[in-house]
């Protein structure tokens, strides 16, 4: 049910979930460890925000001069483009002379910190300082996207919804970033050829990929275990950080075993005594765990997604990934499939996509479920990366 969470929020456009200090902590840390100058001098924006929430701004105010930052700038989106139906101003807001009842429902705030501005010898988030935005905070208006041309890093946890717009958002822009995804945004096609061409790789991590967000709204729908009562926290499998800025983990190779010695002693039983498959159609062999990638094989191995958390540019290069051959109901397709026999009494399945291609398998491959490789079927059950190690 957790693992589906991600999902349903993206479905009911439920973007109203807050991320942990703790996981910002240890996710930024990962790129300070690899270069404690990753931040100095930089301008960062933390886009759909909220300080009065969210933690983000709060952990890059608090340590603005210990990671040398230039300028800090947060947006938040305002409440009514939000949809929150319950809402009451914070008295940050209310007691500051900037308030306004109306545009408290209507406008987007924006944050910003550069100087010393209560002069007390240190720039934190005590001097954080805020006005309304014109609008509403949308990250694609163009006041916002101003603030995205100025900052050198972009940060968030964007909304769930908007993922796709959010990273074409960033990448047009060129910027560094660091943002939280679903693992499966690997797959679609405006991100994995970014994955491919090294310009975007996942970051440290949560651990194993489960997330745990404080949920804003409503949390009735949520199942006992992946809403918690107690903690006001709902749990999301397979989430991940995207990013372009480097970390130490990137860059240590898997420790892996010879063909051989997985045949001998891989835990999975899958591999241990059987080996490992070639697809029908497709030179390459299936490793369907990642921990079981054979060490000393030159060909090309189609491995799970999540590889790609394991994953280090100086050890394998990524050919390419497997797609849905037509849409997504690709085997329904298959079996309103069309049977041919032939002259030479081979029996073949014809199946027209929606698209006007033809399809022709084979008899006996039809019955097994299928990936593409530029236009070649592979005889893949899971979404595969094709890689190959690097010599
Ligand atoms: C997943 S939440 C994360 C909030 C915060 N960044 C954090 O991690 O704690 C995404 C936030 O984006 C806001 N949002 C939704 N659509 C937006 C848009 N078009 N432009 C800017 N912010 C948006 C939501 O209201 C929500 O507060």
């Amino acid at each position: 049910m957790a693992n589906e969470n991600l999902s349903k929020a993206k479905i009911a456009k439920n973007d109203e979930f807050y991320t942990q200090y703790a996981d910002i902590q240890k996710e930024i840390n990962a790129y300070l460890e690899y270069n404690p100058d990753v931040f100095r001098g930089k301008t960062i924006l933390l886009p759909c925000d909220d300080p009065e929430w969210s933690n983000f701004t709060k952990f890059f105010a608090q340590n603005f001069e210990n990671f040398g930052l230039k300028k800090l700038i947060s947006t938040s989106y305002a409440v009514e483009s939000k949809q929150i139906k319950q809402w009451q101003p914070t008295l940050f807001e209310t007691e500051n002379p900037n308030y306004d009842a109306d545009k408290s429902r209507t406008n987007g705030k924006i944050f910003i910190l550069d100087h010393d501005t209560n002069q007390n010898g240190k720039i934190d988030i005590e001097d954080l300082e805020w006005q309304y935005l014109n609008g509403d905070g949308d990250f694609r208006s163009d006041e916002v996207k101003k603030l995205r041309d100025e900052a050198d890093i972009i940060i968030t946890n964007p909304p769930f919804s908007l993922f796709r717009e959010f990273l074409a958002w960033i990448v047009e822009a060129e910027k560094e970033f660091v943002i939280i995804g679903n693992m499966n945004a690997i797959t679609y096609k405006e991100v994995f050829p970014l994955i491919k061409d090294n310009k975007m790789w996942l970051g440290n991590g949560f651990n194993a990929g489960n997330a745990y967000f404080r949920l804003i709204g409503d949390t009735s729908k949520y199942a006992n275990g992946v809403f918690n009562d107690e903690t006001g926290l709902v749990k999301f499998r397979n989430c991940c950080w995207f990013t372009n800025l480097d970390h130490g983990r990137r860059h240590q190779s898997l420790s892996l075993m010879t063909m051989e010695d997985n045949i001998k002693f891989s835990k999975h039983k899958e591999v241990k005594g059987v080996g490992y498959q070639k697809y029908d159609n497709y030179d390459a062999i299936e490793v369907p765990f990642t921990d079981a990638i054979p060490s000393d094989y030159d060909g090309a191995m189609g491995v799970p997604i999540s590889f790609l958390d394991k994953y280090c540019p100086e050890q394998f290069e990524i050919i390419t990934m497997t797609k849905t051959p037509i849409g997504n109901n690709y085997r329904t397709k298959i079996y309103n499939r069309q049977i041919q026999h032939n002259a030479d009494n081979t029996t073949q399945s014809v199946t027209k996509a929606n698209d006007g291609a033809v399809i022709v398998i084979k008899e006996p491959l039809i019955n097994k479920p299928y990936y593409e490789i530029d236009g070649i079927l592979l005889s893949a059950v899971y979404p595969r990366i094709l890689i190959r190690k690097k010599q």
